[in-house]
């Protein structure tokens, strides 16, 4: 589809957001908010935080080639590291060839915590809160009419017994609720506010902590894709190489620590910029996500790359979403409410399967990069026109400098400066 016959990567910002609304059938005004001067603003910001002074931006790039669950989508990615936008791109067109991502998401349950302390009877605590359950629960949903009318709602209560913990023994009331589309951060807090007196009335206990947990083990999202062999060669890599290659790279990050942080933060630096563009809490992202790498005791890699019976590379995530589409900066924060509508999800369901695809095909262009040319290559060109612009070149000067250091193998902000100094001379003397 074009409105423009040169490629979107030629065409100026302002172009290319022309394009996205013929693109995503949307007017214009409706994408204003993403390029940088109609989003939010300081008086807006003034009343989100305290002490406001100002607003701090971010590069807002689209992934494009994306097809999930049969559905093109256009993905808004706020991010300031090269190569990634790209990469992304790239692997959603290996993975198109292949029929596209397919995700799904578990329901949207997140789950509160209540620490009970000073129980003398942990066992006939337990049992009478659980004979209070269908109250407890009644008592929680009243916090979110709004939710229950839309068919989510308090789910269940579950009692964990902690022992050796640096004060002994204790017990936690786990709240699970299916917050629908919102994050679900202020209902469970609510939530857990509105039955503490209740659940301390009944256990004998004392009620500390009352607060969500960022380890949504059941508010998982996953995505799947095919790479079909044929696509995986390039250059000098067959593509068999490049496949294997890819698995190998796996493997190290599944059985090592120190490679699979690594691993995941290249999935996270997906992730994150799609979490971020969309108005949502990254830092919830990113603990769950992390938490849940390490579920089983190691911390390992959130992906899984294998060998089909056909010989296609295949590869999943699976990771915690808390995302929403309502409430919090999803809505007050324009640039985000216009990510929303260009992605054109309708539910946070839906919102979390973009999400841990873009993470998908992101860990699958680090590792084919790693596994192949190694990822310095492919950067080289954006972090040259990095250290041309923190030198001080402007306008024409920027991609000029930037070639200039790539031929002269020498990408460093020293040597930028002089070069830039050179050619000043030049043109004043
Ligand atoms: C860099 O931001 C991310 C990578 O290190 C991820 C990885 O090593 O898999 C390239």
């Amino acid at each position: 589809m074009t409105l423009n016959q040169k490629k979107f990567h030629d065409l100026t910002p302002a172009e290319r957001l022309a394009q996205l609304a013929f693109e995503a059938d949307l007017p214009l005004e409706d994408l204003l908010p993403l390029d940088g001067a109609h989003g939010l603003t300081l008086d807006h910001a003034d009343h989100m935080v305290e002490n406001a002074v100002g607003l701090f931006h971010l590069p807002l790039g689209v992934a494009r080639n994306f097809v999930i669950n049969g559905r093109e989508v256009i993905i808004p990615m706020a991010i300031e590291e090269p190569s990634v936008i790209a990469g992304a791109s790239f692997m959603a067109k290996l993975a198109r060839a292949g029929g596209g991502f397919i995700a799904t998401t578990t329901a949207p349950e997140m789950i509160g915590q209540l620490q009970l302390l000073d129980i003398q009877d942990i066992p006939a605590a337990k049992a009478r809160i659980m004979a209070a359950h269908d109250e407890l629960l009644a008592m929680a949903e009243k916090v979110e009419p709004n939710i229950t009318r839309l068919g989510g709602g308090a789910r269940g209560i579950e009692l964990r017994e902690i022992h050796d913990s640096p004060i002994g023994s204790f017990l936690v009331l786990h709240l699970i609720y299916d917050v629908r589309d919102a994050m679900g951060a202020n209902t469970l807090n609510t939530a857990l506010e509105q039955i503490a007196p209740r659940v301390a009335e009944i256990s004998g206990g004392r009620p500390h902590l009352r607060i969500l947990s960022n380890l949504a083990d059941r508010r998982l999202a996953r995505s799947e894709c095919t790479i079909p062999l044929d696509t995986l060669g390039f250059g000098d890599y067959s593509a068999n190489a490049v496949r294997d290659g890819i698995i190998e790279a796996w493997a190290f990050a599944a059985a090592d620590p120190y490679r699979a942080a690594t691993h995941n933060k290249g999935i996270m630096n997906g992730v994150d910029a799609v979490v971020i563009a969309s108005g949502n809490d990254w830092r919830a992202v990113e603990a769950g996500a992390h938490a849940f790498a390490a579920r089983n005791g190691q911390y390992t890699s959130l992906t899984t790359w294998w060998v089909d019976q056909a010989g296609n590379l295949r590869g999943s995530l699976e990771m915690p979403m808390a995302v929403g589409i309502v409430g919090g900066a999803t809505r007050s924060n324009p640039a985000a409410a216009a990510a929303l509508k260009l992605m054109k999800v309708t539910s946070a369901a839906e919102l979390a399967q973009v999400i841990v695809s873009v993470g998908l095909a992101q860990n699958l262009a680090a590792l084919r990069a790693l596994s192949t040319e190694g990822i310095q290559r492919g950067h080289m060109g954006l972090h040259a026109r990095q250290i041309a612009l923190s030198a001080g070149a402007q306008g024409d000067e920027i991609i000029k400098l930037a070639e200039q250091l790539i031929h002269e193998n020498n990408i460093r902000s020293i040597r930028a400066a002089q070069i830039l100094l050179d050619w000043r001379n030049k043109t004043n003397g």
